[in-house]
């Protein structure tokens, strides 16, 4: 063969096991904040930092680093450990794995005993495969830049695009020669097997020989070769892209999914761009390889790629961890501007704050960066940033100016990315925009919106229900969903919840002249609550207070059953937290509920009587009209009464809560 490999590869799939001496010297040189930092954005609080859970799905931050222990906790998942544990958890890592990452981050020198049995079968597969990847990049690697074709054709193919000497390493580029086994044979050479060569699927398998011998073949031939790397810059995948213009031919040839591969969860750029994302707190989203790379040879990498699809929810939930703005970057000449559109409806949902950049015609990130330059094309994104749904609002205004139809159908397209966005002070900010740009009042496209959120909380329900009935054995029958219709039942449902979510925060909290818990129990004397969940809870409650023992919450967890735990946990946990930033950004102040319990307690109570007034109005109007068919006089007399006393009690009852009712 006429080319070298210049680094002795690492041809040994089983390590020995790391000694004692090498544990203890990595963990004295451990910080836990700059260990996690590498994966999370931490903000400081108090001796402490916090930040977004990286394990659950959130808005509010409940993961907690305590430096001076040493430890996270991470109060979403329930994980917690120290550094070892977080980079095992976090990157999918064993033991050893961990210790080698780190050691490596800390310029420990990793010292190994000799190769045991035990230890040799403890070597995952996993491990096998990142090891066979990295020889396999370091292998493309060497090509482009020792091998006469990888000079004369993949390096002088990335020269031609202006990618420097720098950049081809940063991204550490490479090249695969044409020929069906060049990288097999060296591979195997090297000692690595044919399994894990078609695991990584590095080469691809043809039908057997005759005498059960497997063939195989190269997947990357003649192609110039982009490694993905994982979060902690291991290379999981590559891109191949083809040289030439031949037809029939894939412009790029990728890495088949594998044990260390899940293309969903990867964003290309990544590994090279997040500190840049989690400095400037931003991230371009872009199509392809080469937009990323074009973009860090002009100065900006907090960029990734989403490899020419749609963002995936994990990938979202990826960038989330760095950054809460995401800037898409929109070729020019994309016909189907809408329909991308939709795909950025995507990232609303996970929380982020979007915005776009639409380049001129026939212009992608890549072609326009080389074209004017690194400063222009800085000035260029930071002048043409802007927000996403007045982007999307004014593309569609233009289009519907005059036609109302049209403003209609736009009215409905807009208002539903805004009915995406989870966070209902952001909501109602986009509204009030919207209703400058499109001349509309607010009131028609909040009735829009809310007409959507309605809906889809239907669906919601509808399919939580769902997912109920469809559980076949092992189903928890304790589940409580809350009624899918808004009609008098549920006001009921809601008024009843909120009822017992004030006694079990508040009941010793002091009203004016009693507490609270002494107050609802009187003055809902002669109310049964419907739902017996909570009928349950406010009858323990009461006798608890009649036999001068009052309960607290923590009562109901330990004794309670499954459903009345449930309940509890769910209604005493804080389920906003209105903060001091909300308060400057958006100049909404709250109050905060212990300040207003007095007339919390008095309206909760007013409001439960009205409900349950009401129902029982829907009831006897039943009565009322069996009467009438029965041609019963004594009890439609009677049922008339009973209405008569009742519309009376709603209308007494609306009164002091200001509502006003229909005669
Ligand atoms: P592009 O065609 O824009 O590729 O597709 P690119 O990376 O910008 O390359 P150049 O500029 O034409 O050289 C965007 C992305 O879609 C995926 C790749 O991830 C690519 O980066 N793609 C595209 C494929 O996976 N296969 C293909 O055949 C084409
Ligand atoms: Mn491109």
């Amino acid at each position: 063969m006429d080319y070298r490999i210049s680094k002795p590869p690492l041809n040994k799939l089983v390590l020995g096991l790391i000694t004692r001496d090498t544990i203890e010297e990595v963990k004295n040189r451990i910080d836990i904040v700059d260990v996690i930092s590498d994966f999370i954005t931490l903000k400081k609080s108090g001796a402490n930092y916090k930040a977004l859970s990286p394990f659950a799905n959130e808005k509010t931050p409940s993961f907690f680093v305590v430096p001076a222990k040493g430890i996270f906790k991470d109060f979403s998942s329930g994980k917690g450990g120290d550094a070892f544990s977080f980079v095992m958890e976090h990157e999918k890592l064993s033991y050893a794995e961990a210790i080698r990452y780190l050691a490596k981050k800390y310029g420990v020198e990793i010292k190994e005993d000799k190769i045991s049995d035990e230890g040799k079968a403890e070597q995952s597969e996993r491990e096998g495969l990142y090891i066979l990847m990295n020889f396999a990049k370091e292998y493309y690697k060497n090509i482009l830049h020792t091998h006469d074709e990888g000079k004369g054709i993949g390096l002088s193919y990335f020269r031609e695009r202006g990618f420097t000497d720098r950049t081809i390493e940063k991204f550490e580029l490479g090249f695969a020669l044409e020929g069906w086994e060049y990288f097999s044979k060296e591979a195997i050479a090297k000692g690595y097997n044919k399994e894990l060569l078609e695991k990584t699927g590095l080469v691809v398998r043809k039908e057997d020989n005759p005498d059960g011998t497997i063939r195989t073949y190269d997947r990357f031939r003649g192609r110039v070769i982009f490694p993905v790397h994982n979060i902690s810059g291991k290379v999981i995948a590559f891109g191949a892209r083809m040289m030439g213009k031949e037809k029939n031919q894939p412009k790029y040839i990728n890495s088949p999914e594998t044990d260390i591969y899940h293309k969903s969860d990867v964003l290309y750029g990544l590994y090279q761009g997040k500190n840049a994302i989690r400095q400037q707190d931003v991230c371009y989203l872009v199509e392809g390889y080469t937009d990323v790379i074009s973009m860090h040879q002009s100065d900006v990498e907090n960029v990734v790629a989403s490899s020419g699809t749609a963002l995936t929810e994990s990938q979202i939930k990826l960038i989330h961890r760095f950054t809460e703005n995401v800037t898409v970057l929109f070729d020019g000449d994309s016909a189907g501007i809408k329909a991308a559109l939709r795909g950025i409806d995507m990232i609303l949902k996970g929380g982020l704050n979007v915005r776009v950049v639409l380049f001129p015609d026939g212009e992608d990130p890549d072609s326009y960066s080389r074209k004017v330059g690194t400063t222009e094309f800085q000035k260029f994104l930071k002048e043409r940033t802007q927000d996403f749904v007045s982007f999307k609002t004014s593309l569609y205004a233009k289009e519907a100016a005059g036609d109302p139809i049209k403003k209609a159908e736009s009215i409905k397209e807009i208002v539903t990315s805004i009915a995406l966005i989870p966070d209902p002070v952001k909501r109602s900010v986009y509204i009030q925009e919207t209703s400058n740009l499109l001349k509309m009042s607010e009131q028609v496209l909040l009735s829009e919106l809310n007409k959507i959120l309605i809906q889809e909380r239907r669906k919601n329900e509808k399919e939580k229900l769902r997912e109920q009935e469809d559980e076949p054995i092992g189903a928890d029958p304790t589940v409580e969903v809350a009624p899918a219709k808004i009609d008098t039942q549920n006001m009921v449902y809601y008024q009843e919840r909120e009822t017992i979510r004030l006694l079990l925060n508040y009941a010793d909290n002091q009203l004016e002249s009693q507490r609270l818990s002494d107050f609802l129990v009187r003055e809902l004397e002669d109310v049964e609550f419907v739902n017996p969940v909570f009928n349950e809870i406010y009858h323990t409650f009461k006798k608890g207070i009649e036999a001068g023992e009052p309960l607290d919450n923590q009562f109901f967890v330990r004794k309670g059953s499954e459903q009345v735990k449930r309940m509890v946990t769910d209604l005493v946990t804080p389920r906003y937290e209105t903060s001091q930033h909300w308060g400057d950004k958006f100049h909404i102040y709250f109050s905060k509920e212990v300040d207003v319990l007095n007339e919390l307690a008095l309206t909760n109570v007013l409001r439960l009587k009205f409900r349950v007034v009401q129902k029982m109005m829907e009831d006897n109007l039943q009565l009322v009209k069996q009467a009438e068919l029965a041609d019963d006089l004594d009890l439609l007399d009677r049922s008339l009464e009973t209405q008569t006393g009742l519309k009376k009690a709603e209308t007494e009852l609306a009164g002091l809560l200001g509502i006003v009712v229909a005669k």
